[in-house]
């Protein structure tokens, strides 16, 4: 699939498939008068195209439809096109997401069809009477709907040589709209990247695939970016004995993934923000043996990483104005006989002792190295991912991400970008009694709370153990959210959602 943009309008005329849009016809607030009986409630006024208007109006079906959201009406127009119009409700209560759950309905129907040229009505779609951003929308969620993972089926699905048009007229606005189409194209991919990483099966992608394919694709795609890759041997020089711990039982090595860039115009001002990403390839519990249920899946627990590295990757590809190092820690978690037991004392980077009470808990314990290192490359800000606890789906459910950390005007800045971008994000807190509840009779800290006990929050106060040097830093529990979102229509109905990485692009590239 392809998305353009059809500046002057001429490829509507053209198109194989038209997508207009129509909208109830409001009351005129003033006099309270609702629209004379014989007259329509809809409104298509906006159509460029005065015949195919008439056409439409004169339809025998048009006396019955309302154009509620989403209802449809579909005809054949003057050239045998197809013309699908649908209803956007009342424009003015019409908001972004409505509009990408609409666009996503659309497509999905012609997606893949035998219709090669698809056009949208892109004033048609501009209840938010802002065409750049109506487009942008557009071709965000045409991008984002069109992704599949096939790889590994027999019979693929037949890639669509489909070209989808956003159509306007507007001819001031055309530099514009190609410039946002650009930036949509490196958010969009940099999202289905993420959602391809969290896809892949565990067998495949374990610690040192992964880190060689995201500097693969660093190669490929990025330019300006500093690639380290810490290996075994570099990971124990750094004394990360938690990270290590969790290794242990693997039959592969570790890796600490390491980037940087800089901004073109980067002086002592720039901001520098660090993300620190969990990436547990597979997660069997470790000798705290998942049951056989609830590890099915567990290849999404390096979720927390793909997403940074979405985000790192749109940022960079959207030169955002800041310094961006990504840290992201690789292993599985697996069982032989030389993985860690529960009841371990482990030192840590930082030094400090953690006494390991449970191997499933193990998320926390090579954040808490890559956290250390991380700081020591004195970030201003910092935020962590990490599909953390199961217990952030009893707290927030499958929708939601939680966010929690040291400092509330970087919590805030990270909340605005979540809801920026229509993706939900909630608060929870870190309190003292929590801090306690990890503190260990015979270590420093323990690496698990009171059973059933604000799991989440509990996990987070063991990472701000290993925020130091005055980082401000937030933490994202993805466990929620990083698949299984099929009630989004721009979702994959199974598998990876690539949700956050908008969210956290915005920020990067809006960071000032
Ligand atoms: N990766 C899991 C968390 C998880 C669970 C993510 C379900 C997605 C869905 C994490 O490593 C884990 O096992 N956490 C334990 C912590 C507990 C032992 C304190 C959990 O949530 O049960
Ligand atoms: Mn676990
Ligand atoms: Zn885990």
């Amino acid at each position: 699939m392809e998305i353009k943009i059809d500046n002057v309008g001429d490829q509507f005329l053209n198109a194989d498939v038209k997508i207009l849009t129509a909208f109830q016809k409001q009351q005129n607030t003033k006099t309270k008068a609702k629209p004379a009986k014989s007259e329509s409630s809809v409104t298509v006024d906006h159509w460029a195209d005065k015949s195919l208007k008439e056409e439409f109006v004169h339809l025998k079906s048009f006396s019955t439809y309302k154009a509620g959201k989403d209802e449809t009406l579909s005809f054949s127009g003057p050239f045998g096109e197809y013309v699908i119009v649908v209803g956007l409700g009342d424009r003015a209560n019409l908001k972004p997401e409505d509009l990408r759950e609409t666009v996503a309905k659309i497509f999905k129907t012609v997606r893949g069809s035998k219709f090669s040229k698809v056009a949208f009505d892109v004033p048609g779609f501009n209840g938010l009477r802002d065409e750049v951003l109506t487009a942008k929308l557009i071709a965000e969620v045409a991008l984002l709907t069109d992704y599949s993972f096939d790889k590994y089926k027999s019979k693929k699905t037949e890639a669509a040589k489909q070209t989808v048009f956003l159509s306007h007229t507007e001819k001031k606005n055309n530099q514009k709209l190609e410039k946002a189409l650009q930036s949509v194209r490196n958010i969009t991919s940099s999202i289905n990247v993420t959602k391809d990483f969290i896809n892949e099966a565990p067998n495949v992608l374990h610690s040192e695939e992964y880190a060689k394919r995201i500097e693969a694709d660093v190669k490929k795609n990025l330019t300006g970016v500093k690639v380290k890759i810490l290996n075994k041997a570099q990971i124990q020089k750094e004394k990360m004995g938690l990270l290590l711990s969790v290794n242990s039982g693997s039959a592969y090595e570790p890796r600490l993934v390491h980037l940087t860039y800089e901004p073109p115009r980067s002086n002592s001002k720039t901001k520098h923000i660090a993300l620190v990403g969990k990436g547990i390839t597979f997660d069997t519990g470790g000798y705290s043996l998942k049951p056989g249920a609830s590890m099915a899946g567990m290849k999404t627990d390096m979720g927390g990483s793909a997403t940074l590295y979405g985000a790192f990757r749109a940022a960079v590809l959207e030169k955002a104005p800041v310094k961006i190092t990504c840290i992201l820690a690789m292993t599985d978690n697996a069982v032989n006989s030389l993985a860690t037991f529960p009841d371990s004392i482990i030192t840590g980077r930082s030094g400090k002792t953690v006494e390991i009470l449970n191997t499933d808990a193990e998320g926390r314990l090579i954040l808490a190295d890559a956290l250390d290192y991380a700081c020591d490359q004195n970030p201003d800000y910092l935020i962590d991912a990490a599909t953390l606890t199961g217990a952030c789906l009893v707290a927030l459910g499958n929708q939601v991400c939680a966010i929690l950390g040291n400092d509330q005007k970087w919590i805030n800045e990270v909340l605005g970008a979540a809801q920026s971008q229509d993706e939900y994000m909630w608060q929870l807190p870190i309190i003292e009694e929590w801090r306690q509840d990890i503190k260990s009779k015979i270590a420093d800290i323990k690496n698990i709370g009171t059973p059933m006990r604000a799991g989440t929050a509990v996990a987070a106060a063991f990472l701000e153990e290993f925020i130091k040097n005055d980082v401000k830093w937030a933490h994202l529990d993805v466990a929620g959210v990083v698949d299984g979102q099929g009630h989004l229509p721009y979702c994959s109905a199974h598998g990876a959602s690539g949700l956050i990485v908008r969210s956290l692009t915005h920020l990067l590239v809006n960071a000032k």
